[in-house]
């Protein structure tokens, strides 16, 4: 579907767009942080509770059966977006954050002694850093950094120095949720493989953005959350190669989880169920699946292609109002713009900004080593999703202009 010329009809599958904060109608570019859902995702959720809620896997009655039938109809459809070779490789979780501390856990325990190393990159999330930390202190293990350069890009070279016989695990993100950066994730694995590591990919940003496919790209591990793509707060997916689940201990244990439990010693179920302990979100799973198939709708492919036309639009019109400075300027970017306007502190910025209904993050974004790089404490941040637009730019440019003036 062409974006452009359905924006109108796009947006109205959106209700909250249409409300006005503080007596102006709202401009949100804030779609790093969550995005906004379409009348179908919300309608799915109130299905859910309205005509089908029953507890998943527990019931042979007619309820019970539905909303099973639902959630691993959902978990299929997970596996095809992201071209899985197998629904049980297919874990829901409640999002990025728990994913990656899953594998952190479940991984780290089971294959990582004193004196392993493993390898992220200075432009992670605290997500995807602070969970190998808490293994650093429970394990011993080393945590070694790739660097990026002063466009936001990941140094490969000193990534092929950081590899040695010790090297377990590679974790990096696919887009970074503050420069935008598109990393080179394919080469990456290529070259982590080489060396027989595995990696895991960071997709908060990317699944959302641009098409992925688990594949293709041979990623090990593969994690996103379902606000981000329009779906619902508190479920995500990790995906992971069947031989390195099957091989992991559990991460957390209850129901569902076990094939049989005694005092005298208890088994585990099965793919995906061995890492789903309790009763799972299924009737975030079937939003989250709802989700998918909006944006399946209009295309992966369109969705890149008309988030890149808001994105060098955006770029023009800051550029042109001078005395920005960008953080993030890799010529592989996805649509977010961090960015210093003069001396302009970034939280001033985004309170007179929200005065004008336009909603932008301000901050360290959850990644200070990035803030770190660049001596800052923190940026303002506009960040796109499928159904922003030029207007809603130009109301931003004009927005940051009139905050110019006032300092
Ligand atoms: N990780 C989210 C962001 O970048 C919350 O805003």
């Amino acid at each position: 579907m062409d974006i452009l010329t359905n924006i109108e009809s796009i947006r109205a599958d959106f209700p909250i767009l249409t409300q006005t904060v503080h007596n102006r109608p709202l401009v949100y570019l804030d779609n790093a942080a969550t995005t906004q859902k379409p009348w179908s995702v919300i309608k799915k959720i109130e299905e859910g509770y309205t005509q089908q809620n029953a507890n998943v896997h527990r019931g042979v009655h007619f309820l019970s059966q539905m909303a099973t039938e639902a959630h691993e109809a959902a978990r299929a459809t997970v596996q095809q977006f992201l071209g899985a070779a197998h629904a049980h490789e297919i874990i829901f979780t409640r999002g990025t954050t728990e994913s990656i501390n899953l594998v952190a856990h479940s991984f780290g325990e089971t294959f990582l002694q004193t004196g392993d190393e493993i390898i992220v990159s200075e432009m992670e999330h605290h997500s995807n850093i602070v969970p190998w930390q808490l293994l650093q202190q429970r394990k011993g293990i080393v945590i070694k950094v790739i660097p990026f350069n002063e466009q936001g890009e990941l140094d490969l070279e000193a990534l092929a120095s950081l590899f040695t016989d010790r090297t377990k695990l590679l974790a990096v993100t696919h887009v970074s949720n503050v420069l935008g950066t598109v990393n080179p994730v394919k080469d990456i694995i290529a070259m982590a493989h080489v060396r027989q590591v595995p990696v895991l990919i960071d997709g908060a940003q990317s699944v959302p953005h641009i098409a992925v496919n688990v594949q293709d790209l041979d990623a090990d591990f593969y994690v996103f959350s379902g606000h981000k793509i329009y779906g619902p707060t508190g479920i995500g997916v990790l995906y992971g190669k069947e031989k390195w689940l099957n091989a992991m201990v559990p991460y957390q244990g209850g129901g569902e989880m076990i094939a049989q439990v005694s005092f005298e010693k208890t088994t585990f179920n099965e793919l995906p169920y061995k890492f789903e302990a309790g009763t799972p979100d299924f009737i975030g799973s079937t939003a989250l699946a709802e989700a998918i198939r909006y944006v399946q709708n209009i295309g992966m492919d369109q969705i890149a292609a008309y988030e890149t036309y808001l994105l060098n639009y955006a770029t023009d019109k800051l550029q042109q109002l001078g005395d920005v400075r960008f953080f993030g300027t890799s010529l592989h970017k996805s649509a977010v713009i961090s960015m210093q306007v003069g001396n302009i502190h970034h939280y001033d910025m985004g309170t007179l900004l929200d005065k004008l209904g336009i909603a932008l993050r301000t901050g360290h974004h959850c990644a200070q080593p990035i803030m770190k790089h660049y001596g800052i404490e923190g940026t303002l941040r506009a960040s796109f999703a499928l159904y922003n637009t030029t207007a809603e730019i130009d109301a931003l440019v004009a927005g940051i202009a009139r905050v110019k003036q006032l300092f």
